[in-house]
């Protein structure tokens, strides 16, 4: 039975989406069968992410519908030929999904695949408790400052409260990702330090994400940054993929590699 990742955050914007293409990338890429599936109802961009928008014909509203079934809707990405995308709908109504609909559907992919990656809307959002009620696990995305670590707090609550395994007695394991982080702007105060959003979190930190322009850039080609050997940010991602595959990649590497940047980051 495959594993379900719920990628979430309290406050939109935060960098769930290009995490969830990333992530999905890598671990495919690492030979896992994977599946993204965007579940952020009316505001599809996963599908963009990872340049698919244009294979789109079915969505996953069309699956739990039955307009078609699931292997019509599933694209399979070109590139890397493990991973599967299927796409969230359109519809302006955002209420749309059903308990038992997601879930039948989410048990479907279980089967078939390694790894289920859910990119969720924000917490505040409907959708958001339909993609944590089946998380094995969840990866919560905040950038460095106090009110998305505030409500990703918050966020951390309602898994604990709502999820299905929580709700089992078992527990949902829980991940946080500091997304964007500016060694400069943490340096002159103007930004929480690693340590600073950890003291407030108190979940294990599973990867450290720098500011980079080059993934506006590849969004806009289609092309995640996961390809791009150059690139940090590709960098924190292949990190990120490997802890969640259970491979001890530790801080302290990321530190020694970017010595000037983390030493004054880590005081
Ligand atoms: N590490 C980063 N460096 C620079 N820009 C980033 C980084 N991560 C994400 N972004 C940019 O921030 C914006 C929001 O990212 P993304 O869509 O992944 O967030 P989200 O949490 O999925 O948003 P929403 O809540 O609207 O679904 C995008 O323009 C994206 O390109
Ligand atoms: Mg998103």
């Amino acid at each position: 039975m495959g594993e379900v990742i719920t990628v979430t955050s309290g406050k939109g914007g935060v960098g769930k989406s290009t995490l969830s293409a990333n992530l999905s990338v890598g671990l495919a890429e690492a030979g896992k069968k994977v599946i993204a599936v965007d579940f952020d109802i009316g505001l599809r961009n996963l599908d963009m992410i990872l340049g698919l928008e244009n294979r789109i014909v079915y969505d996953v509203i069309d699956v739990m519908e039955g307009r078609c079934n699931l292997p019509q809707a599933l694209i399979n990405d070109k590139r890397s030929k493990n991973l599967y995308f299927l796409p969230a709908s359109q519809t302006s109504d955002k209420n749309i999904l059903e308990k038992d609909k997601v879930a039948k559907l989410i048990e479907d992919l279980k089967k078939e695949f390694d790894f289920i990656v859910l990119d969720s809307p924000a917490g505040i959002e409907s959708g958001f408790e339909h993609s944590i009620f089946l998380a094995d696990r969840a990866i919560v995305v905040t950038t460095p400052d106090v009110s998305a670590v505030r409500d990703a707090d918050r966020v951390i609550g309602i898994i604990d409260a709502k999820s299905k395994k929580a709700q089992e007695g078992k527990e949902v394991q829980k991940h946080v990702v500091i997304n964007r982080l500016k060694p400069e702007m943490v340096e002159n105060g103007s930004m929480l330090s690693v340590d600073d959003v950890l003291s407030i979190l108190a979940l294990p930190l599973i990867g450290i994400i720098p500011d980079d322009e080059g993934i506006v850039t590849s969004t806009n080609e289609g092309e995640p940054i996961f390809y791009n050997q150059k690139s940090k940010a590709a960098e924190a991602y292949r990190r990120i993929t490997k802890r969640v595959l259970g491979e001890e990649v530790s801080l302290m590497e990321i530190r020694s590699e970017k010595r000037g940047f983390f030493k004054r980051l880590f005081g």
